[in-house]
């Protein structure tokens, strides 16, 4: 009984089932294509949003320093995420490499936590996309009904979950539906339209660094670390590390690039190349941005939804023709997070109902399309009931706690690995191991011990109703039990 659940799936059987055709998915990624994918899936709400927020709440300009820290912590689980998915090419990308570690109900206990990591990113960057639509569409003056672009509950403190009067979020229910049918229609077709949207943000970011430096007034840059008001997190130097777990959220995504080493024609050597230069450019671009950002408008000024556009309407007449651009920039970009998460989620699915732990209907390809069809579908109608029903704030803190479990664990499951199977064939090593990924682990695991406690009771529900989901169905239906 015992072993039965950490009984393992050996790793050159699920290389050999993966297969050179991909197991039924289709081998059509480059190493170009990973990066637009990971650029995809990184520059969203974080950067044009998350930003001013965290510069007027927590560090002002030294908001800078928290993303550079920030970035090295996600470089550290990025390097760990390129030594599996170049030694384990397969789609569940933690899921199976834990399958492969250490067994069957830790790996479902993880693919559960992906699914909760990916289900509420893509709902939480939908309710962002809501917003700023609904910001554009307003200076248009077109105005949608409150009751349709508000969430059906919210939470508020000491109250509990309360009904709002509205019906939905549609706007955010819509444009999941939009990504869906994409992904639908197949991963080339996904992958042009993510290649447009990332040349259109990335050319408005650069827009921005390029016309906003001449910008710049010094001043704004005294104080460069505010001086801390006697609260923990209220700026100073524990203002620049509560600003560093708020901002981590505009780096994820490079993970979700893991889940499509199944469909990369040469994913041990293009996936490591994948994830790190994605995330490099990512940190350039946010390094960049955010210097010209505080540069350009005093920190104290930038607590608004929109702090880039912001930034560019106080520049004067001279940039004024630069506003539209950066609201279309941020929508498209933020489109192409959902995008690739949707992906991520759907692979998630694949990978688990292949195995038989959910149900199998989810590993069937289309065979003229090469999308897993059903897990698709699944993936969209959940992300939008999700993306409809509940309020940001509550979707974003449960990606933060769903996505550090699932680095830390990456971390840690490269040490594992190197003493159990230290043969194994490994295209690309992280280096320096136990130090680095010990050190990713630690980060993510302090970030984790931050977040409040309402965060980690919904964690532990969600673990529960996830366990009950393995032993009533998942555990007798393994396809490990076909042995
Ligand atoms: N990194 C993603 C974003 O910032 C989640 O939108």
């Amino acid at each position: 009984m015992k072993q039965d659940l950490f009984r393992k799936k050996s790793i050159s059987a699920m290389i050999k089932e993966s297969g050179d055709s991909g197991g039924g998915l289709k081998r059509t990624l480059s190493a170009t294509n990973l990066v637009t994918l990971g650029i995809g899936a990184i520059v969203g709400t974080g950067i044009f949003v998350v930003t001013g927020q965290a510069a007027a709440q927590y560090a002002g300009p030294a908001l800078t320093i928290s993303f550079l820290i920030s970035a090295f912590g996600c470089v550290l689980a990025g390097l760990c995420y390129a030594e599996f998915s170049a030694m384990i090419p397969v789609s569940g990308s933690v899921y199976s490499y834990s399958y492969a570690t250490i067994g069957e109900l830790l790996a479902w206990f993880i693919g559960w936590d992906l699914i909760l990591e990916y289900l509420f990113a893509v709902s939480s960057v939908a309710v962002g996309w809501s917003g700023y639509m609904c910001n554009l569409l307003s200076g248009w003056g077109l105005e949608l009904p409150p009751h349709l672009i508000q969430s059906t509950f919210e939470h508020m403190a000491g109250e509990g979950w309360v009904f709002t009067g509205s019906i939905i979020n549609f706007p955010a229910v819509f444009i999941i539906a939009i990504v869906s049918s994409l992904l639908l229609a197949g991963v080339k077709q996904s992958t042009l339209i993510n290649t447009i949207i990332v040349v259109v943000k990335v050319t408005v970011i650069l827009l921005f660094i390029g016309f906003g430096l001449s910008y710049i007034d010094t001043s704004n840059y005294h104080p460069y670390i505010p001086e801390n008001t006697g609260s923990f997190g209220d700026f100073g130097w524990s203002g620049i590390l509560r600003a560093t777990a708020v901002v981590f959220y505009a780096y994820l995504g490079f993970d979700a690039l893991s889940t499509a080493a199944q469909e990369t024609k040469n994913p041990q050597r293009d996936m490591p190349k994948g994830i790190l230069i994605s995330l490099l450019i990512c940190a350039v671009l946010y390094i960049a941005v955010t210097t010209v950002l505080t540069g350009m408008v005093n920190y104290t000024e930038l607590d608004v939804d929109a702090p880039i556009a912001l930034a560019i309407d106080r520049a004067g007449k001279g940039l004024h023709w630069l506003s539209p651009f950066i609201k279309l920039g941020a929508i498209a970009g933020i489109s192409s997070v959902i995008l690739v998460m949707t992906f991520g989620l759907s692979r998630i699915y694949y990978a688990i109902g292949h195995d038989g732990l959910l149900p199998r209907m989810f590993s069937k390809v289309n065979l003229k399309t090469g999308v897993p069809q059903n897990a698709t579908l699944f993936a969209g109608i959940g992300c939008g009931l999700v993306a409809g029903l509940f309020p940001l704030h509550v979707l974003v803190e449960m990606v933060s706690i769903g996505t550090l479990m699932a680095f830390a664990i990456v971390c840690l499951s490269v040490i594992v690995l190197r003493k159990t199977q230290p043969d194994l064939k490994r295209p690309f090593r992280v280096p320096w191991v136990p130090i680095i990924p010990l050190l990713g682990a630690g980060i993510c695991i302090m970030q984790m011990v931050s977040l409040p406690w309402s965060t980690w009771m919904r964690l532990i529900i969600w673990t529960v109703v996830g366990l009950a989901i393995y032993f009533l169905y998942g555990r007798k239906r393994s396809r490990l039990n076909e042995k």
